[in-house]
């Protein structure tokens, strides 16, 4: 069933991702009766900017009313298992951007150019992917799908803000701490930022040294991409990078294929955008991916190390608080409006 003008709520909507999610509902035009803004009491009182007004943040608690059609979540999972049951079951059809229920079974977890046709099976929730996963998969699926993927090995670089609005403000305040040459003790994240890289700030699996942002990449891609079975294998890494996640992928397909095809089948592919330019050596950078919706793939060429010939080596870069999040969340929205 699809939604007619919409009255429309957003949960975390002073976050990184919330903010995003405000813009991206303005410059996409989404067809939206009122717009209802939550946050915690932190936050509650301030007046964010919507279409020319400003809208009052309200504190989501126990009790409140969600009052509205679509709720896009976006503060965390915990929030999420706590509110998201009780906005369903006063009639909202949830989008949601934490890892909360993606992997549930009867969830359908969507990034629309790969299966938006999984939405309507939806029984009020719809997952929102982790930013790497989403990030990755717009031009992974078409090379699935036209060659049949076998084997994918990933390192990522991802920015502070993929890690909320604190970690952003945390690399900025560190950076300048380290240039006036002071003292600077992290609080959000873990270890020095400033001109400085690390494995992924999520817990690590003592037995699979596998850290949490690893695995959910590799879950909900297989889930995404209806791969169950696909290896993949990566490696998470927190770059001082403001905004926009990068990828190394290396790909290996059904057949061997050479770089021009996968050029063209990228080429051609929603979402994707080449950036591949060798004279000039002008590829996917975080600067040019931040504040676009399509995801920069660049570098494109064999893998050395296949004699075969079925390998490829790419280099992706994506907006993570747009592909990654709230511009995924509202595509999945649009799916639901008439
Ligand atoms: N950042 C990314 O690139 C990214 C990408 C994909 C998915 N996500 C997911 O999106 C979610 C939000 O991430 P973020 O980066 O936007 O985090 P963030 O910047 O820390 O923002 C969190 C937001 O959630 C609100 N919030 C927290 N607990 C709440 C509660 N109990 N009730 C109501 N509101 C609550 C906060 O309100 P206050 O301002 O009042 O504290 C704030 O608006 C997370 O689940 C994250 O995993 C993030």
């Amino acid at each position: 069933m699809s939604l007619n003008n919409p009255s429309v709520a957003i949960v975390g909507a002073t976050g990184a991702v919330g903010t995003e999610l405000i813009t991206c509902l303005e410059r996409r035009d989404f067809p939206l009766h009122d717009l209802r803004l939550f946050a915690t009491a932190r936050s509650a009182g301030r007046n964010l900017a919507f279409r020319g007004k400003g809208l009052r943040v309200m504190e989501l608690t126990e009790n409140t009313l969600f009052d509205c059609d679509i709720a896009l979540f976006s503060a965390g999972a915990s929030a999420s298992r706590r509110f998201v049951p009780e906005a369903v079951r006063q009639g909202a059809v949830v989008v949601d951007n934490s890892s909360a229920y993606r992997m549930e079974p009867g969830v359908p977890l969507v990034v629309p150019e790969v299966n938006a046709d999984a939405i309507a099976a939806h029984r009020g929730i719809i997952a929102n992917p982790n930013c790497v996963a989403a990030i990755a998969a717009v031009p992974l699926w078409p090379l699935h799908r036209e060659v049949g993927i076998t084997r994918i090995v990933a390192a990522t670089y991802q920015a502070a803000s993929g890690a909320g609005a604190a970690a952003l403000a945390e690399l900025r305040a560190a950076t300048g701490a380290f240039l006036a040459g002071k003292d600077f003790t992290p609080s959000v994240l873990r270890h020095p930022y400033a001109f400085n890289l690390f494995s992924h700030d999520t817990a690590v699996d003592p037995a699979s040294g596998a850290n949490a942002e690893e695995i959910k990449v590799v879950d909900e891609l297989r889930k995404i991409m209806q791969a169950p079975r696909l290896p993949i294998g990566i490696t998470c890494i927190r770059v001082p990078v403001l905004r926009a996640h990068s990828i190394a992928l290396t790909v290996e397909l059904a057949r061997a294929i050479e770089p021009d095809e996968a050029r063209r089948i990228l080429a051609a592919a929603p979402g994707v955008k080449t950036v591949d330019d060798r004279e000039n050596n002008h590829f996917p950078m975080p600067s040019e991916a931040s504040g676009q919706g399509d995801v920069l793939v660049g570098r494109i060429r064999r893998d050395a190390s296949d004699p075969t010939g079925r390998s490829l080596a790419l280099l992706v870069a994506g907006d993570q608080l747009l592909k990654g999040a709230a511009l995924n969340a509202v595509q999945i929205a649009e799916h639901l409006v008439d």
